[in-house]
């Protein structure tokens, strides 16, 4: 059991202390796929358990007791739930059970389940913190912080519906808390001092979601590795994400942090202009429309200041070369954007213009 533990503690820890100088091995020192028998060894994998919905087979399983659902994502479905101590002590937490079509085989599994290891200790005010990884009954979930708030993409939706966009200063104020959160992830290292080469992989609109108190944190570090891994070979492509792919990933080559600035500057930019840079079905279609150039996002709406509007197109730029260099880089640049000349925007003012954004929501209750 010890060795096994061993194993799959970080892979290959010499490789990715290299690979963080540089940056073309990152992806193959973290996403290497495990080997057969790598594989064979993950303890999770549970092939005779039978599919169950999580309400049935969890209510007060490991100390935990659902409350209810809260959405089906593209990874999974997520509860609002308790943790349950003693003395009647209850944490309210989120959970994930991720889909068993992801996970199914077990280089994917074996992915998922190192890639959550190297996640486990980021601890970050921008990134939605990960309890533990758990098993019920040949199921796999995710428990972690519950966020009282709602998903970008939810946020996008309600503008666009009555045809208005977010004010340009708070698009800038959410996209540079989450270079917060992705810096912090991208130059995290393990405890004896390794760097880890963290790359997100999956910076959506979905995946960023907003707190009702004005508060902006990144989710689902560590689950993109095994289903896009998966989705690049072609095996059922994960729509909605293909649009926030980078050049890189989209030719399913080795990618780098630079990765996940491109995939923020497309979300920046949608939150700039209402409209997604890529409208794609399939990794071929993005791929051809990765070829034309993009119009600057003031150029699609005025009210975008063209500082605002370079940072964002530099974030876009189709080499990595040409791009931020670093998460905190593209971040200082929206700082400076927003606060060099004026009293920019705080966590307190995004939390007002959500409530005029959405004044029938339950700040205070979430049950
Ligand atoms: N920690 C959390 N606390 C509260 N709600 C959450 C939490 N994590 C996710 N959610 C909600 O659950 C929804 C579904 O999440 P999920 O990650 O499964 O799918 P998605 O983000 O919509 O799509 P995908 O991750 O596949 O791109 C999210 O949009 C979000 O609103
Ligand atoms: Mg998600």
């Amino acid at each position: 059991m010890a060795t096994r533990r061993k194993r799959y503690e970080i892979p290959n820890r010499r490789k990715i202390a290299e690979a963080h100088t540089e940056p073309s091995l990152v992806h193959e020192a973290v996403t290497r796929p495990p080997s057969r028998e790598e594989a064979s060894e993950v303890p999770f994998f549970d092939e005779g358990a039978v599919d169950r919905s999580m309400d049935e087979t969890i209510e007060y399983a490991q100390g935990l007791r659902i409350i209810r659902k809260l959405a089906e994502g593209g990874m999974g479905t997520v509860y609002l739930a308790e943790q349950l101590g003693t003395a009647a002590f209850s944490k309210t937490v989120a959970l994930k059970v991720i889909k068993r079509q992801w996970l199914r085989d077990k280089r994917a599994l074996a992915l998922f389940v190192s890639e959550a290891r190297l996640v486990a200790d980021l601890v970050h005010a921008n990134i939605c913190q990960v309890y533990s990884l758990n098993r019920y009954r040949g199921q796999l979930f995710i428990v972690m912080e519950y966020l009282h708030g709602l998903g970008l993409n939810r946020f996008l939706k309600a503008h666009t519906r009555s045809s208005y966009l977010p004010p340009p200063d708070y698009s800038a104020f959410i996209a540079s808390r989450v270079t917060r959160g992705l810096e912090y992830a991208h130059t995290k290292k393990s405890r004896d001092g390794a760097p880890l080469a963290i790359v997100h992989r999956d910076v959506t609109p979905s995946n960023v979601i907003l707190d009702f108190r004005g508060f902006v944190k990144l989710t689902d570090f560590g689950i993109a590795l095994a289903i896009t891994h998966k989705s690049i070979e072609g095996k059922g492509v994960v729509t909605g994400k293909i649009s926030y792919m980078s050049p890189e990933q989209a030719h399913a080559e080795p990618v780098d942090y630079r990765s996940d600035i491109y995939s923020l500057g497309l979300v920046l930019y949608e939150l700039l202009t209402g409209h997604k840079v890529f409208k794609a079905r399939s990794v071929n279609e993005v791929r051809q429309q990765m070829k034309d150039r993009i119009t600057p996002p003031h150029e699609v709406n005025p009210k975008v200041p063209e500082e605002l509007s370079k940072i964002c197109m530099k974030a876009l730029r189709y080499d990595p070369m040409d791009r931020y260099q670093s998460a905190r880089e593209f971040g200082n640049a929206l700082e400076y954007f927003m606060y060099h000349d004026r009293w920019g925007p705080t966590n307190e003012k995004l939390a007002s213009y959500l409530q005029k954004v959405f004044p029938n929501i339950e700040r205070d209750k979430i049950l």
